[in-house]
């Protein structure tokens, strides 16, 4: 994917989601779920990689407004987690901004990559929508995305199985899923 067609890409994933949190604010309909219920268990899904025995660093990758730091905290009260958010909309980000007040060990960057390293990094709802984007130009965005995240501390990706990309003789570390 060219530089162009990334650009484009992201511009045009960029303004749907900053109308979804312009129009609906630091709620599920800001980030297109329909309800808390479904986005929380895909939170109870994803986190199953991350170690909560010890205090820890995250990366949210397309972090909305925040909502999976507000469930680790609700769920491991106890732990300090070190929170960086990332979102290429920055509507997205102001609203996350106000919404966690300069909140100690969080901080929230507008951006389509990590600006660190840290122990585990999550990225939930990034591929859902693609709009009018053709399906091989969707696809050839996500390898493009998943390059530039660099794969770092991604211990398994799991894909819908209806992707219809060869991930796993890529190299990737793809679990396939229903
Ligand atoms: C479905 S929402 C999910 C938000 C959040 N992860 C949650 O579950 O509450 C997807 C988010 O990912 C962001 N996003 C999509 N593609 C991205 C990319 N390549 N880099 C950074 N953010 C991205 C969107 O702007 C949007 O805020």
């Amino acid at each position: 994917m060219s530089g162009a067609e990334l650009a484009r890409t992201h511009a045009s994933v960029d303004a749907y989601y900053s109308s979804k949190v312009e129009s609906f604010g630091a709620t599920p309909g800001g980030v297109d779920w329909t309800c808390s219920a479904t986005q929380n268990l895909r939170f109870v899904q994803l986190l199953r990689i991350c170690d909560f025995s010890a205090d820890l660093s995250l990366n949210d990758v397309g972090c909305g407004y925040g909502a999976l730091l507000a469930f680790c905290r609700e769920r491991h009260p106890d732990r300090a987690i070190d929170y960086v958010g990332v979102d290429l909309s920055a509507a997205m980000v102001r609203v996350a901004q106000q919404h966690w007040q300069a909140a100690p060990g969080v901080r929230f960057v507008v951006g389509a990559s990590c600006p660190r390293t840290a122990d585990f990094a999550i990225a939930s709802g990034l591929f859902n929508v693609c709009q009018s984007i053709a399906t091989e130009e969707w696809e050839s965005f996500v390898r493009a995305t998943l390059r530039e995240l660099g794969f770092r501390n991604v211990k398994a990706l799991y894909i819908v199985k209806d992707l219809g990309t060869d991930w796993i003789d890529k190299g990737y570390p793809v679990t396939r899923g229903g």
